[in-house]
């Protein structure tokens, strides 16, 4: 079998990354071995790298000490399996390292998928443990693979960020105000939160992403982030925010002040930008983490009920990308080296999705 190969990058500096090269370990008892075949590559990988520390991102994939393997959504084929229950052949959608292999040790499994039941996985938020057996999912389209992996993780935040607004009555207000407005993120939540037309939908975004986010037409208004005080103040309003830019968050909340009924942190797609000032008027910014809303709704509904909700959602969601989102192919080094790179910087174009392959 040829050598394994992983993307790494520096713990410490993003912007260093390298190649390790090692031999696919031999098949154990109770383990499989995947061929990865595709990840894609977005902001949100670049939130699991910052983050990696913080909220143990690192551990999934874990590498040589100062390095890391940046978790991504994608695909996968079983080619060794020591598992009567688990055929080599089967394809998989889960949570990978940009590489060419992964070993699993799959556990608790079930015609729809199983668990990576390894040990340095099991305190881990169980969402990212899960990899589900394509033929067995019912909403896997064959021709909508790239637009699953880019989009799904990212629209099922979305999807649940209304779920918990709606769930919270929009915290006394029907306004929405959403920062990185072009991000595929806040772009799944403004699109189910417009289906359900219970708010005001505002997007924040850059002047260069301003005319993309308003041909989306899933919000009601679109708003650069200078002109936030174009926004009238009045009315009460809830924040979310996928930026975690500090001048943009001190804006909001100076503008809004007691009016800003609640603060949402999602994600920080601006980086190098972070919040550091204290005492802001209004609310203390809240994190919101999609697993542990996961986890929350999965007891509320069970797992069926919430997957065939999400489901439905879903599939409105991705036809819809076709409009709006290309997929862009990457393979090889150099295309997965510049698709980081692209996408660290902010260089990478909201209108477009990186999926990338290791593959010959
Ligand atoms: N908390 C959770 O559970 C959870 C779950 C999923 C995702 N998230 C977070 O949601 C955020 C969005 O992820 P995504 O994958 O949807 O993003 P994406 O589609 O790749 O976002 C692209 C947009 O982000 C902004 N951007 C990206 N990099 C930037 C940079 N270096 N400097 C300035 N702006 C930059 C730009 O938007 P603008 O011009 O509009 O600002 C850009 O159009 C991430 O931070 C992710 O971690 C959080």
């Amino acid at each position: 079998m040829p050598d394994a190969l992983h993307f790494e990058v520096s713990r410490d500096d993003l912007r260093r990354t390298r190649w390790s090269v090692e031999p696919v370990p031999e098949l154990t008892p109770g383990d499989a071995i995947v061929r990865i075949d595709r990840t894609a590559l977005t902001a949100n990988n670049i939130s699991y790298a910052v983050s990696g520390d913080a909220l143990s991102y690192w551990k999934f994939f874990p590498a040589e000490a100062g390095w890391g393997r940046v978790p991504a959504w994608g695909f996968g084929d079983v080619i060794r399996s020591s598992l009567d229950a688990l055929a080599e052949g089967d394809r998989l959608y889960g949570y990978f390292p940009i590489s060419t292999h992964l070993v699993l040790r799959p556990a608790a499994i079930t015609p729809g998928g199983f668990v990576d039941g390894a040990a340095h996985r099991a305190a881990l938020p169980g969402v990212y443990n899960q990899y589900r057996r394509v033929l067995a999912d019912p909403g896997y389209d064959a021709a909508s693979e790239d637009r699953q992996a880019v989009l799904q993780p990212l629209f099922m935040t979305g999807f649940l960020l209304a779920d918990f607004l709606a769930d919270e009555q929009f915290f006394a207000s029907r306004r929405v105000v959403i920062a990185s407005a072009s991000s595929k993120t806040a772009v799944s939540l403004a699109f189910v939160l417009s289906r359900a037309g219970a708010c005001e939908v505002i997007g924040l975004t850059s002047p260069r992403n301003t005319a993309f986010v308003e041909k989306l037409g899933c919000y009601d208004r679109v708003v650069p982030y200078q002109e936030i005080r174009s926004i009238a103040a009045a009315d009460p309003v809830v924040f979310v925010d996928m930026a975690n830019d500090g001048a943009v968050v001190g804006a909001v909340h100076r503008h809004f002040g007691e009016r800003l009924t609640h603060s949402c942190v999602v994600g920080a797609t601006h980086w190098e930008s972070a919040l550091r000032e204290r005492d802001l008027p209004g609310p203390r910014p809240a994190f919101f983490f999609a697993p542990a809303r996961i986890e929350k709704r999965t007891r509320d509904w069970g797992g069926r009920v919430l997957q065939e909700r999400m489901a439905r959602a879903w599939h409105d969601f991705v036809s819809d990308s076709q409009s709006w989102l290309e997929i862009c192919e990457g393979r090889g080094r150099a295309a997965v080296e510049r698709a980081w790179r692209e996408t660290l910087e902010g260089r990478a174009r909201p209108d477009q999705g990186y999926v990338l392959s290791l593959g010959d």
